[in-house]
C-alpha cells in the first residue's frame, strides 16, 4: 500500500506493509531515518537495519535524498512518535550529495533560505506556510461559496489603471530597441500587440463591478500587480488579492462582510493545519526572545488568531483615528516620524500605534478624507470624506481596503475629472452608471498580507513561494 506520511501518521495502518517515498530530513546512527514528504510538518521514522543493506546503499541516504522505503508499521517503541516503519527495503529514487546540498539540518537564517528559494519547500518553516497558505485559499472559497458568491475571472492584461495610482508594469511586443513614433514623436502604441498601450493589472475591481451588478454577489482570487517601489516587509511586486463585490450593500455591510470572512478564513486555517500553527506559534515565541523585552509582541500566534476570532473588531472613522492620534502621549512626546493632521494618509506607524498600542485588536477604519482615496469610492455629504473602509491588523497595518461604490452618474463624471482618470476610455464603468445603478461595496484582502497574519511571519517575501519585489525576479 503507497501511503502519504499524513495518512501513516494518523496511526490507522499499524502492523500493515506499506510503501512511502519521500525526502530524507536526517539519518543517524545508520539507523534512523528522519522521512518528510510534505504532507506533514512530522516526519515519519523509518528504522532500517543497518546488518542487512549493504554498505553503498546506505551512504546514499544523506540529508535530501529522496527514497522510497517499504516494511512493515509499527506501534514506536520509543519517544517522539506514534508509528515507525521498520524497513525491509529502500530505493534510492534521487541521490543528493550532502557536500553540496545548501540546507543543513540546523537553522538557517530567512535572508539565506530566500536566496535558495526552490529548495526552502523542504524546511519545516516552509512546508507549515505553504500548508497554510494553500488552507487559506481553500477557506476563502469555501466561505465565498457557501454565501452564494460567484467566482469571477477579471483579466490580467489589462488597458485601465483601476486604482489610478499610476503604478503599473506595461505589458509590449513593441521592439523596445526601434520603437514606433507617430507625428508627435510619441511612442505609437496602435502598433503594439492589443492595438493600444496595456499593462498588468492593479485590481481586478472594476470588472468585479461590472459583474455584480448583474449577477448581485461575486469575488475575484487572481494575481495582480504594482510597479511601486516599495522595499518593504508589506508590500511585493506581484500579489494575489480577493476582491468581492456585491450590488446593494453599503459601506456597514461591507465591513460585516470583511470581518466575517477574515474570521471565518482564519478559524478554518487553524482547524485545517493545527500542527503547522503549533509549529509557527513555537517558532516565533524563539524569535521573539531574540528582541528586547519592550518590542516583544504580547501575545502568541495562537493566542493572538484565537482573540482575532471571538472579539469584534473596532470600528471607527478616519477623523476618530486622528483625535486619538493627536491625544496620545505617542503624539505629544513626538515619537511620531510623520506628522498627524487631519487629510494625510495614514502612516504605518500611524496604523500600528491605534491597532497594537491604542486598541490592541484590529481596527476598520471608515470615512477617509476624499483626496487620498481612489476615484471610483463613494463620494459622504460632508464634502469631504467617502466611504472607504480600510482594515488594520496588529502586526501588519492595512490588511484590507475597500469602499461603498459611487454609483451616482453625475457625482462619479465629476470625481473623475477632477482627478484627471481618462472618462473616454472607461465608458464601460460609467455605462453601468446609466443602465441600471444600484449602490454597491466590495473590498480587497491582500492575500500574503493574510498569509502573514495568520503564520506570524515577520517579513511578506517568506509567505509566497517566489517572491517579486524590486530588483528581485529570482526563478
Ligand atoms: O488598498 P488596495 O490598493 O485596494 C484595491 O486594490 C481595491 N481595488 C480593492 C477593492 O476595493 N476591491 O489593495 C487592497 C489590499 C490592501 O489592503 C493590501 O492588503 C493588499 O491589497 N496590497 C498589497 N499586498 C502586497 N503587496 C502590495 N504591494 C500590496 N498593495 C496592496
Ligand atoms: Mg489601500
Amino acid at each position: 500500500m503507497k501511503l502519504n506520511i499524513v495518512e501513516i501518521l494518523k496511526g490507522n495502518y499499524i502492523e500493515k506493509e506499506i510503501v512511502v517515498s519521500g525526502w530524507v530530513r536526517t539519518f543517524r546512527n545508520n539507523q534512523f531515518i528522519a522521512l518528510n514528504d510534505g504532507t506533514s510538518n512530522q516526519n515519519l521514522q523509518v528504522i532500517v537495519d543497518f546488518n542487512k543493506l549493504d554498505s553503498a546503499l546506505l551512504k546514499r541516504i544523506t540529508t535530501s535524498a529522496c527514497i522510497s522505503a517499504s516494511g512493515k508499521l509499527v506501534a514506536s517503541q520509543g519517544k517522539g512518535q506514534l508509528v515507525e516503519l521498520i524497513a525491509n527495503k529502500i530505493e534510492i529514487l534521487g541521490d543528493s550529495d550532502a557536500e553540496e546540498y545548501p540546507l543543513q539540518p540546523k537553522k538557517h537564517s530567512l535572508e539565506f533560505l530566500r536566496e535558495i528559494a526552490h529548495l526552502r519547500f523542504r524546511t519545516n518553516t516552509f512546508g507549515s506556510i505553504n500548508r497554510l497558505r494553500n488552507a487559506l485559499i481553500f477557506g476563502i472559497h469555501t466561505f465565498f461559496q457557501d454565501r452564494g458568491f460567484l467566482n469571477i475571472h477579471t483579466p490580467i492584461i489589462s488597458a485601465s489603471d483601476a486604482e489610478g495610482a499610476g503604478e503599473m508594469f506595461r505589458v509590449t511586443t513593441l521592439d523596445l530597441d526601434n520603437l514606433p513614433k507617430n507625428e508627435q514623436n510619441e511612442i505609437d502604441f496602435s502598433q503594439d500587440f492589443f492595438g493600444r498601450s496595456s499593462n498588468l493589472t492593479v485590481s481586478g475591481q472594476l470588472e468585479a463591478e461590472l459583474a455584480a451588478m448583474a449577477l448581485s454577489k461575486v469575488y475575484t482570487f487572481g494575481p495582480t500587480f504594482r510597479a511601486e517601489n516599495s522595499n518593504t516587509t508589506r508590500h511585493l511586486a506581484e500579489f494575489w488579492m480577493i476582491e468581492p463585490e456585491v450590488a446593494f450593500n453599503e459601506l456597514k455591510e461591507n465591513a460585516d462582510l470583511a470581518e466575517e470572512m477574515l474570521k471565518y478564513v482564519i478559524q478554518f486555517a487553524m482547524d485545517k493545519c493545527p500542527d503547522d500553527i503549533l509549529f509557527l506559534d513555537s517558532r516565533l515565541l524563539e524569535e521573539e526572545k531574540q528582541k528586547p523585552q519592550n518590542e516583544r509582541s504580547e501575545m502568541g500566534l495562537v493566542e493572538k488568531l484565537n482573540f482575532v476570532v471571538n472579539n469584534n473588531f473596532e470600528r471607527i472613522t478616519y477623523t476618530e483615528a486622528i483625535d486619538i492620534l493627536l491625544q496620545s502621549s505617542h503624539y505629544k512626546k513626538k515619537k511620531f516620524k510623520f506628522d498627524v493632521k487631519w487629510g494625510i494618509d495614514l502612516q504605518s506607524e500611524h496604523e500600528r500605534f491605534l491597532v497594537e498600542k491604542h486598541f490592541k485588536k484590529p481596527v476598520i477604519v471608515t470615512d477617509y478624507p476624499k483626496d487620498i482615496k481612489a476615484f471610483y469610492m463613494r463620494q459622504n455629504d460632508d464634502g469631504k470624506t467617502v466611504a472607504a473602509m480600510d482594515i488594520l491588523a496588529p502586526g501588519i497595518g492595512e490588511i484590507v481596503g475597500g469602499s461603498q461604490r459611487e454609483e451616482r452618474l453625475d457625482k462619479l463624471l465629476q470625481r473623475m475629472k477632477e482627478m484627471n482618470v481618462p472618462t473616454e476610455e472607461m465608458y464601460w464603468y460609467l455605462d453601468l452608471r446609466k443602465f441600471g445603478t444600484c449602490k454597491h461595496a466590495g473590498f480587497g484582502l491582500g492575500f500574503e498580507r493574510l498569509v502573514q497574519f495568520v503564520t506570524g511571519m515577520g517579513n511578506i517575501r517568506d509567505v509566497i513561494p517566489f517572491p517579486r519585489t524590486p530588483k528581485n525576479c529570482e526563478f
